[in-house]
């Protein structure tokens, strides 16, 4: 086993990924144009910002969950960003170093600190969502940690008891039903469990669904009817991991496939397709017709390098799919539905599990490092149509989350926001575009005194 780090340390704690230490609370900030009357809500950003550098390998996955949250609303905006303070953090204050492992190279922490924060941390570094009005900041392989709407860490947040195991960073809220679904994944058995909680918060229904292997699934889709997993060879080898070698490897032999369960079903139910290998990170979103279920998401042909913790010079790059599955055959149909390869998939969340027509997208400007995104697209996938804006030749943006208008009618009525930084002048703001003429660019521009490290998730909390 190498003694050199799997991934250099400096790339992700140079430039515009260099951690910040300072947490602000800046009031009226500066706007260029003018924010939309109706844009009325916090905007939130989650990503990896470790405090102490690092003592072996680091991977973005590893650093300390920080929140950058700009609210907004009667035209003004004010920016706070805060640390989520967690066990593993706050047991790395005490002793003023970094104290654990990284997911690219495994270590048990001392006893000491182990009996105080666990074997590995909590981070919340990767979503940050909200549902029966509390807020969770995520990360797939621990519970969530629940924060303030001010970003102050109350602790880790389990449903009264109810959620055994990890969940993942993407749960989704069904728009109609106000229920949240989500999974969690594990390299240990139970590889793999589904939950549903109702709208109030409270879990409702919980289930073990076997896999032959533990493998990685960041992300799944829900319908009306359904909820789908993919079920792609990115197996963890948990004995490598535990000598601290790359603990994720890609698989082809084992094949890819689709499984259909209905929303309230259990492992019995789960029907599996097979489809050629493919990997998604995200998805734009499902739909049932039927005993057709239709699923759009960015595709890589394999798991990308980045993703396995050994091999970050091979990045794919991801394309936009429509996988189309017939339950009755049991078959699955796939086509390529542009050439832009691009991540960060949003839709307007209100059609979450529903027919959606507009899908969003984030552009790259290369795949030599995963955060290189300078632009989006807007897709029709009803005509096929497609508009995008770039932001700049030395723009750097994120993910682009759509706020819908409260005075909409139609599914793209409203706004999306991104944060972009300026590579030059290390300058961060946020970016609002009229969903409705994304080509026409930025609308409002939102100054934030502070550079905003380039991270994970962006989302959009409307105002009650
Ligand atoms: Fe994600």
């Amino acid at each position: 086993m190498s003694t050199e780090p799997n991934i250099p340390v400096n790339r992700f704690f140079e430039g515009l990924m260099a951690p910040v230490m300072d947490e602000r609370n800046d009031a009226d900030l500066e706007v260029v144009g003018e924010l939309p009357a109706g844009l009325q809500g916090m905007f939130t950003r989650n990503g990896p910002n470790p405090q102490f550098a690092p003592q072996g390998a680091y991977h973005p996955f590893d650093g300390d969950g920080m929140v950058h949250a700009l609210y907004i609303g009667d035209g003004k905006a004010r920016y706070r960003n805060r640390f989520i303070e967690s066990a593993g953090l706050l047991a790395e204050r005490k002793r003023g170093h970094a104290c654990f492992g990284s997911v690219s190279e495994f270590r048990l922490p001392a006893e000491d600190v182990m009996a105080e924060a666990g074997m590995m941390k909590n981070n919340a570094n990767t979503h940050f969502v909200r549902h029966a009005g509390k807020y969770l900041a995520l990360m797939e392989a621990a519970p969530p940690t629940e924060l303030s709407r001010e970003l102050e860490t109350i602790g880790e947040y389990n449903f009264a008891g109810a959620l055994q195991g990890p969940m993942t960073a993407h749960p989704k809220v069904d728009p109609k039903t106000g229920e949240m679904l989500f999974f969690g994944y594990s390299p240990m058995p139970p590889y793999l469990r589904y939950h549903v909680a109702d709208a109030s918060g409270a879990i409702v229904h919980s289930v073990e669904i076997e896999l032959p292997k533990p493998v990685m699934i960041h992300d799944f889709a829900i319908t009306e009817n359904y909820v789908v997993f993919f079920d792609a060879p990115g197996v963890f080898d948990v004995e490598a991991m535990m000598k601290g070698e790359p603990g994720v490897r890609w698989e082809p032999e084992l094949g890819t496939r689709v499984g259909v369960l209905p929303r309230r079903g259990s492992n019995a139910d789960i029907q599996w397709i097979e489809i050629d290998n493919c990997f998604p990170v995200h998805f734009w979103n499902a739909w049932d017709d039927g005993d057709k279920v239709e699923i759009y998401a960015p595709l890589f042909e394999k798991m990308p390098g980045g993703l396995q913790f050994d091999n970050p010079s091979q990045i794919e790059e991801p394309k936009p799919w429509h996988v189309s599955l017939d339950l009755k055959k049991g078959e699955a149909k796939a086509e390529q539905t542009d050439d832009r390869s691009g991540e960060f998939p949003r839709i307007n969340d209100d059609r979450a599990g529903l027919r959606h027509r507009y899908q969003y997208n984030a552009l790259a400007r290369t795949w030599e490092f995963e955060f290189d995104f300078h632009g989006v697209v807007k897709y029709d996938i009803e005509t096929g149509a497609a508009e995008e804006y770039i932001h700049g030749d030395h723009a750097v943006s994120g993910e682009h989350v759509f706020a819908a208008d409260p005075d909409g009618k139609n599914e793209d009525d409203g706004w999306l926001l991104t944060l972009v930084t300026d590579q030059q002048t290390e300058r961060s703001e946020l970016s609002v575009l009229d969903a409705r003429d994304v080509k026409g660019g930025p609308i409002a521009r939102v100054r934030i005194p502070r550079r905003v490290p380039l991270g994970f998730h962006a989302n959009w909390f409307p105002d009650a």
